[in-house]
C-alpha cells in the first residue's frame, strides 16, 4: 500500500507522529542556537547547530512531502478541500524557501549567531504552524472523512 493510499485514521497517526519527531528535532535544533548564542566562541556548538539543521531541513522536506501525498485524497474530493490543499502547499513552498535560506546560511561558515537567530525563527513558526495543521487542518477533514466511510461500511 502506498502512503497516500492510507486510510484516513492511519494517515492522522502518521501525520501526528511525524509532528512528534520534528518537535523533538525542533528541541534539540533549539538547545544547539541557545548553546551558540551562549559562548563567546560559538565555533564547536555552532558545527553541532550547522548539523541540527540540516537534518532538521531533511526531515522536514521529507515531512512536507508525506503531508501533500497522505493529505491530497482527501482534499482533492470537494471545493473546500482543494482550497485547503493549496493553502497547504503555498505554505510549504514559503517554508522550502526558509529552509533553503537556513541551508544557505549553514553552509557558509562565519555566521553562527545569523544561523542561530534564524533556527530559533524558524523553530517558532514550525511549532506555531504544526498546531494549526493538528487542530484547524488533520481534525478537521481527517475525522470526518473516517467517519463518513465507516458509515458507508455500515
Ligand atoms: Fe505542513
Ligand atoms: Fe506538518
Amino acid at each position: 500500500m502506498t502512503a497516500k493510499a492510507l486510510p484516513p485514521e492511519q494517515a492522522h497517526e502518521l501525520l501526528l507522529s511525524q509532528h512528534a519527531s520534528i518537535r523533538r528535532l525542533l528541541e534539540d535544533v533549539e538547545a544547539a542556537a541557545a548553546a551558540t548564542l551562549d559562548v563567546p566562541d560559538p565555533s564547536g556548538p555552532a558545527e553541532a547547530l550547522r548539523t541540527a539543521a540540516i537534518w532538521l531541513r531533511e526531515s522536514l522536506l521529507a515531512h512536507m512531502e508525506s503531508e501533500e501525498a497522505l493529505l491530497a485524497p482527501f482534499l482533492e474530493a470537494s471545493a473546500d478541500g482543494q482550497a485547503r490543499l493549496g493553502v497547504l502547499k503555498t505554505e510549504h513552498a514559503s517554508q522550502r524557501a526558509l529552509l533553503d535560506q537556513l541551508a544557505h546560511t549553514a553552509s557558509s561558515r562565519d555566521e553562527p549567531d545569523v544561523l542561530a537567530w534564524r533556527v530559533q525563527g524558524l523553530a517558532r513558526d514550525l511549532l506555531a504552524d504544526m498546531a494549526v495543521e493538528e487542530n484547524e487542518l488533520f481534525a478537521r477533514v481527517l475525522p470526518p472523512v473516517a467517519a463518513q466511510l465507516q458509515r458507508t461500511r455500515a
